[in-house]
This record gives C-alpha cells, sequence and structure tokens, in this order.
C-alpha cells in the first residue's frame, strides 16, 4: 500500500490536515494514485480488482475517504472535504465507465474470428409437393385456365350425388370416405373430401361458362398406409367447360400439359375407362418415363416401372357428363367440356422416380433437401 492510499484509513486530524488547501492537496494527491492506476496496462492488474479498489462499497478507497474524511471532519473543512470528495467521485466514475466500454468493444473485437466460416441461416424451400402443384398450376395458366378453390370438409351432395353418383352407386366403396363424428342434431352429414371434383360443381354453381380451371388441394381416404397409398394425398382437378369444346380440344389440353411436364419426347394414350361424372371415360397414360417407353430397363431386363408395358397411368379424365350439368342449371345442348383429376404425389413420384409416398409426409430433411 503506498503511502496516500494508506492516509485514507486514517482520519485528517490523525494527519494533521487542518485547512481547506492542505485538503485540496490531499485530494490532489489521491486524483493521481486514481489516475495511475487507470493508466496502467489492463493485462497486468485485473479490472474488477481494480473497479473494487475504488468504488467497492464496503472497502474501496472512496467509500474510506468518506467514512474517514468526511465524517468524522471538523466543522470548518467538512464542507472543503464534501466537494473535493464530489469532484474525485465524479472524475472516477467517468473515467471506469470510459474504461469498461473500451474493454467491452475490445473483447467483443477479440471474439471475432475471421478465418471461421459465417453462419449459415439455411432457408427453407418448398415442399417437393408444393413445387409440383406450383409447376402443374404453371403449364396451365399459360393456356388460360386459373385457379379454383373449395372446401376440404364436404357435404355428400358436392363430394357425390352432383357428380352423379347416387347414394347407392357402387363407385362410393372405392372411395372408403372418412365421415365427421358431429354433434347429435348437427346438420350434416359432412365427410373429408374424396377428391376434387365437388369443386367442378361449385365453380359451375358460381359461374357461367366459359370456365377453364384448376382445383389444386388435399383429399382424403380411409386407406392404410404403403408405399403408394395416403390416408391424406393430393389431386389437381381441371375442368373446361364452353359452348364449343370438342375431345380434340380435350385430348390436345392433356397431350400438351403431359408434354410440358414430362418432356417433349413422352408420348401419351388413352383408353377406356369409368368415372359417372364424365361420358365419354378415360385413363390417361405416358410412355414411361424410366426405359422411354421400351419396356426394357438400362440393364437389359424388363422395365419394373412399367412391367414391361411401355406406358405408365397417369390419371383419369373425360368430356363431362350431360347429368352433372344439370345440377348446376348449364344448357347440356348448349355447352360441352371436359375434365380430368390428376393425383400429385403419383405423378411426382413418376417425375423424380421415388418410389414411397410416405417420404412426402416424412418431412425427413435428408430427402427434403434433394428438392432446392
Ligand atoms: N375424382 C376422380 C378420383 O379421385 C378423378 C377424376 C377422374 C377426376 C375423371 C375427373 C375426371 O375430373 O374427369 O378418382
Amino acid at each position: 500500500m503506498t503511502t496516500s492510499e494508506s492516509k485514507v484509513s486514517q482520519t485528517l486530524a490523525a494527519l494533521g490536515v487542518t485547512t481547506a488547501e492542505q485538503v485540496q492537496s490531499l485530494f490532489a494527491e489521491v486524483r493521481q494514485l486514481f489516475d495511475e492506476d487507470m493508466s496502467k496496462d489492463a493485462v497486468q492488474i485485473l479490472w474488477k480488482e481494480l473497479r473494487d479498489k475504488w468504488i467497492g462499497r464496503k472497502s474501496g478507497l472512496l467509500t474510506l475517504i468518506g467514512d474517514n474524511w468526511l465524517k468524522v471532519a471538523s466543522p470548518d473543512l467538512k464542507r472543503t472535504v464534501g466537494q473535493e470528495l464530489n469532484k474525485l467521485k465524479s472524475h472516477v466514475q467517468e473515467v471506469l465507465s470510459r474504461r469498461e466500454a473500451a474493454s467491452d468493444s475490445s473483447e467483443a473485437g477479440q471474439s471475432i474470428d475471421l478465418s471461421l466460416p459465417g453462419v449459415l441461416r439455411p432457408i427453407g424451400t418448398h415442399h417437393p409437393i408444393r413445387q409440383v402443384f406450383q409447376e402443374i398450376e404453371d403449364i396451365f395458366f399459360s393456356i388460360g385456365f386459373s385457379v379454383g378453390e373449395g372446401p376440404e370438409i364436404e357435404t355428400p351432395y358436392y363430394n357425390f350425388e352432383a357428380l352423379n353418383i347416387p347414394e347407392h352407386h357402387p363407385v362410393r366403396d372405392d372411395m372408403d370416405t372418412f365421415y365427421l363424428d358431429l354433434p347429435k342434431g348437427a346438420p350434416g352429414p359432412l365427410l373429408l373430401r374424396t377428391h376434387t371434383s365437388p369443386v367442378q360443381i361449385r365453380t359451375m354453381e358460381k359461374r357461367q361458362p366459359p370456365v377453364r380451371v384448376i382445383v389444386p388441394g388435399k383429399v382424403y381416404r380411409r386407406d392404410n398406409p404403403d408405399a403408394t397409398h395416403s390416408f391424406m394425398f393430393h389431386q389437381i382437378e381441371g375442368l373446361a367447360v364452353d359452348t364449343d369444346i370438342t375431345f380434340c380440344d380435350f385430348t390436345g389440353t392433356i397431350d400438351y400439359f403431359v408434354k410440358q411436364f414430362f418432356g417433349e419426347s413422352v408420348k401419351t394414350r388413352f383408353r377406356p375407362s369409368y368415372f359417372p361424372f364424365t361420358e365419354p371415360s378415360v385413363e390417361f397414360d405416358a410412355s414411361c418415363v424410366f426405359c422411354g417407353g421400351t419396356g426394357t430397363a438400362k440393364s437389359g431386363g424388363t422395365c419394373g416401372k412399367c412391367k414391361g408395358s411401355g406406358w405408365i397411368e397417369l390419371f383419369g379424365a373425360g368430356m363431362v357428363d350431360p347429368a352433372v350439368y344439370g345440377f348446376v342449371n348449364y344448357d347440356p345442348k348448349k355447352v360441352s367440356g371436359f375434365a380430368f383429376g390428376i393425383g400429385i404425389d403419383r405423378l411426382a413420384m413418376l417425375k423424380y422416380g421415388i418410389d414411397d409416398i410416405q417420404v412426402f409426409f416424412q418431412n425427413d430433411v435428408r430427402f427434403l433437401r434433394q428438392f432446392p
């Protein structure tokens, strides 16, 4: 302890200080001591120690000066001691806080290692199903279609009846349906739509021809999950109705879509099929995208994807059954049109060579990252 430091533990009387001038020079001495401390290299003396030494609550030098010099000063010196102590305090506070701010920022500076790679904050991407939706929407936008929407909770009327599927029609069996468990007395029944086709009806109820819509959305069926089934999957419904739409417009539109989606070299064909709301109904196939339609795999064996046929089933479609127009007050003698229902998950699986539909719903980033 330097002599100046030891002085603070004695009273002014004991130090022989009796005049204001002596008080001032005593304080000047302490101030100089403080300034010397502050000029020391921060590495030589711990920062916290310095703070404690000067402004520590119990035994910091300023507290000692207050106790030993001010409190017990003789009445004629008290005023000067008080003033000098206040000046010293504000000097100490100011210098300490300036030093502290400087040391904070220099610590922060030390923690930046410019040789380290930056922190990558990955930005999410659209789910592959959403990307396929987008791609298909863009193709149909380019030929004058717009997007329509409808509810996922439907009435049997829109999901079945108005689509020409009466109550005991066997096709309802194909679509094992989730019915909602409604409270007693609630108007019902309600179900989770089994396809996007009800939006055909909802759209035609609202609009007069010409109508050109696609309806992307979720649909639900009571299927047990496996590599090709899921209780929820995705469809895009398509509907075009006008006064002069022909079967050629229909097949030409589908062919255009398939070529845009899978590539110009893909061929299409259709086979007769059955849906209650289309007449005639067809099933569209595309030449197998895996073996180029040859039926033979690169290895020389039979292509496993098309089982050697060279064709892959894509989706159902057809000319809108005139009976459907009856439900929406369109005149079947004046209008004609076509409709289609594309299973998106299946199409995405074909396009990207995915053989398990479940990967779409597991949200494993190792899978999702492959669709940047
Ligand atoms: N709604 C049918 C289904 O989910 C698919 C479908 C077939 C939709 C033919 C259509 C269509 O619009 O014309 O199985």
